[in-house]
């Protein structure tokens, strides 16, 4: 997947597409995290999270991980370097250090993988974790045929713009859930198309 062509005009496809429903959901959860300290932050694209993190969490220091060169760049422009760390990187490869973080956030990125690469990602991350970490997670759900019909619509557009492999989305509950995550929150718009989750371990 290479998102550098579309990197400058995510964030208003998106607003045309879904309006607002996306960016709701990612700060869902911001104000319910306590005092995280360090954040790891994967394929969040342009920043737009991380830059909300950074301004509700003054503590927070984050790692920013992303295979688009483009999406970095716009990330660092809206975040900053002060207490981020960037690296443009599989996150599928990178070494990671073993219990560091106590916040991890995941949005719209799981849909990049297939079931085996998501165990093999989650298992990864979950080693990265520190003892109460929360790891907060934005997602589709194809719950019912239109939502089915709109996740595959978006498919085909990454597919072509970005060269994404991945058709189908696979279930990342089980998965948190088998290395030892609890669902703490969890909160949904457009009918349960979208939806927000607070995972803790
Ligand atoms: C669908 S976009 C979601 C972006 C953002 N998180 C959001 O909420 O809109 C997926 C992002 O993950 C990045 N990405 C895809 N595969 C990746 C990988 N293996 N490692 C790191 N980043 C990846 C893409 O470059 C892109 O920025």
């Amino acid at each position: 997947m290479n998102c550098d062509l579309i990197a400058p005009h995510y964030w208003w496809i998106e607003r045309l597409g879904m309006g607002r429903t996306l960016e709701r959901r990612r700060r869902w959860f911001l104000p319910q995290l306590g005092n995280a300290r360090r954040a790891l932050v994967l394929g969040d694209g342009d920043g737009r999270f991380l830059r909300e993190l950074l301004r509700r969490h003054s503590d927070v220091r984050a790692d920013y991980v992303d295979l688009s060169r483009r999406m970095l760049e716009l990330a660092r422009q809206k975040a900053g370097a002060d207490r981020v760390n960037y690296q443009q990187a599989d996150a599928r490869t990178l070494d990671l250090p073993r219990d560091e973080y106590d916040l991890i956030a995941t949005h719209f990125f799981f849909d990049c993988f297939g079931p085996n690469e998501l165990e093999a990602l989650i298992a990864r991350v979950a080693d990265a974790a520190k003892p109460g970490v929360q790891w907060i997670v934005s997602e589709f759900r194809t719950a019912n045929i239109p939502a089915r019909l709109l996740v595959r619509a978006l498919y085909l557009f990454f597919g072509i713009t970005t060269g994404l492999k991945t058709r189908k989305l696979a279930d990342h509950r089980p998965i948190l859930q088998s290395h030892g995550f609890r669902l703490t929150g969890a909160s949904h718009s457009r009918g349960g198309l979208v939806v927000s989750e607070l995972w803790k371990r």
